[in-house]
């Protein structure tokens, strides 16, 4: 089988078919929708709904998965395996949580613009959400091309962030909602900031992408105020509308992308309506030259 592409926006994001992705693929089908992902970022499979089982078995075939924020703790656990992270807005009774809890604060955590994982080193790669249950409005998921915006860059810029560095921390984007006060001096140690280039090139395509997000909370050597107003202005440029895309979800959609050149964010939708999607990331593997 072979796998057929129609692009989705004129500068990245694809929607792909032609392969059931619920059964292993052979060398070649990975090899397809590894090229695919270099060259679209963003891959749509409609009408593959999939068992928790089988998405874990899928997304495996492309490296280790990454457990993600479980590294430093989790309450109580929705899902059959740890490398799936349940990004619902569910308890344990499957039904919404309420407004004050952790987990939904670290859903709208995700609908600030950000890279999952950007907060760890060795780097991720895809990430892959599937829809199981969706709300009545919103809840649709935002994409932004972060070579697209590298390459749209005016060149003073260019010149001013090539060799900036930038520190990334697990816990910004909840710090960003909730203050600082909400977690522990031993909660914030548990996940060490790590650093990563502004302009970091995207291993697949040879492209330098533009690495902004919620992660980074400073640039290193640049004072603080004029780090962040730096950031700021990056990621409104990175999140540009003209390298933007935006999902609206089907139960049974399967997105990949790749978070090495792409920002994501959910959208806002009712808290009290169930949303029930779920992640696999893979650790990064080093490409055969
Ligand atoms: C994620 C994420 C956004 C959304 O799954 O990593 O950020 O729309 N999701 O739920
Ligand atoms: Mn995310």
């Amino acid at each position: 089988m072979t796998l057929s592409l129609r692009p989705l926006h004129p500068v990245f994001a694809a929607e792909a078919s032609g392969i059931d992705l619920r059964r292993p693929l052979g060398p070649a089908e990975i090899d397809a929708v590894v090229a695919a992902m270099d060259r679209h970022a963003v891959l749509l499979f409609r009408n593959q709904p999939m068992s928790e089982d089988q998405q874990v078995a899928f997304a495996t075939q492309f490296g280790p998965l990454n457990p993600g924020l479980k590294q430093i703790g989790r309450q109580h656990e929705r899902m059959s395996q740890h490398a799936l992270i349940d990004i619902s807005n569910l308890g344990s009774d499957g039904k919404p949580l309420a407004r004050d809890a952790k987990k939904i604060v670290s859903g709208l955590a995700n609908q600030l613009w950000h890279s999952d994982s950007s907060f760890q080193a060795p780097a991720v790669s895809y990430s892959m959400l599937s829809a199981v249950r969706l709300p009545s409005w919103g809840g649709e998921t935002e994409f932004a091309d972060l070579r697209a915006a590298w390459d749209a860059l005016p060149q003073r810029l260019k010149d001013r962030v090539r060799g900036l560095q930038a520190e990334h921390f697990a816990l910004h984007s909840r710090m960003t909602l909730l203050g600082d006060t909400d977690y522990t001096a031993e909660q914030q140690a548990a996940l060490p900031p790590v650093v990563w280039p502004l302009a970091r090139v995207h291993p697949g395509s040879g492209r330098t992408a533009l690495f902004a997000g919620i992660h980074a909370r400073r640039i290193l050597g640049m004072g603080v105020a004029e780090g962040k107003m730096l950031l700021l202005d990056l990621l409104e440029h990175a999140t540009d509308k003209a390298w933007r895309w935006r999902h609206e979800w089907q139960p049974g959609d399967l997105l990949i992308w790749d978070n090495r050149c792409t920002l994501h964010r959910g959208r806002a939708y009712d808290l009290d309506e169930p949303r029930e999607l779920r992640r696999t990331t893979n650790d990064e593997v080093p490409r055969a030259a």
